[in-house]
């Protein structure tokens, strides 16, 4: 299994200072940021695009970013997104006509792909899909908004990503997104996480370090 990571979603950072906002986080200990791009669109709220990650990267972050693409179409603007320093690309597979161009067009441009399922959402494009991506988020919330309750249904879903991961012998991490907190990130653990994104419960903080701490320290006692 991976080692834990830690991924605040600067969804919940303060959008007037977000630079310094994001450098404390990862000064905390963030193992990496989780950007949430909204369209209005694929999901009901909007918020920012790859000019947004090519401003924190010329503010001197350098730690690895996870776009969480919320947007439909989705590929028009991934080689944006890889120009402007993304990490990761994920996107949600209902939202391309053809997932497996898209998942080549993010590794083409020279970043790593992941797929995201919402709550109803099948793992049946995995099948096929498993051998090229690097990441598979599994979405514990309804996209759109930061600080809803975590859906007890994913647990079982996680759990099959588990073992459709360990199965397939590859590097590819399992993050999950939405409503994860102290109280309950080590039952996320134990079901096969190993990425955890988590933005009220860091973002919504006055204390970064302690957060990320007792984050961390619990996942970890899974
Ligand atoms: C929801 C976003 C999440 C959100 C998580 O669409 O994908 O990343 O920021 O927020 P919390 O951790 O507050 O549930
Ligand atoms: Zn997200």
């Amino acid at each position: 299994m991976n080692t834990k990571w830690i991924a605040p979603s600067i969804l919940s950072a303060d959008f007037s200072r977000l630079g310094e906002d994001v450098t404390r986080a990862v000064t905390a200990g963030a193992d990496m940021i989780h950007f949430d791009v909204m369209d209005n669109h694929y999901v009901p709220n909007l918020t920012f695009g790859p000019l947004v990650c090519a401003s924190l990267r010329k503010y001197g972050v350098t730690a690895p970013i996870d776009v969480h693409l919320m947007v439909k179409p989705v590929d028009r603007i991934i080689p944006d997104f890889a120009a402007a320093g993304a990490t990761y690309i994920t996107f949600h597979p209902e939202a391309s006509e053809h997932v497996d161009r898209t998942i080549s067009l993010i590794r083409e441009s020279g970043c790593k792909p992941g797929l995201v399922f919402n709550p109803a959402s099948s793992l049946d494009c995995l099948r096929y899909m498993i051998d090229k991506i690097d990441m598979i988020l599994v979405m514990s919330v309804n996209p759109g908004f930061g600080g809803q309750d975590f859906i007890t249904s994913s647990f079982a879903k996680i759990r099959d990503v588990r073992s459709l991961i360990d199965k397939s012998g590859r590097d590819i991490r399992l993050e999950v997104d939405g409503g994860i907190r102290t109280s309950n990130i080590r039952e996320i653990a134990a079901a096969g996480a190993d990425t955890f994104v988590c933005g009220s419960a860091v973002f919504g903080t006055d204390d970064y370090v302690k957060a990320i701490s007792s984050l961390r320290g619990e996942a970890e006692k899974a």
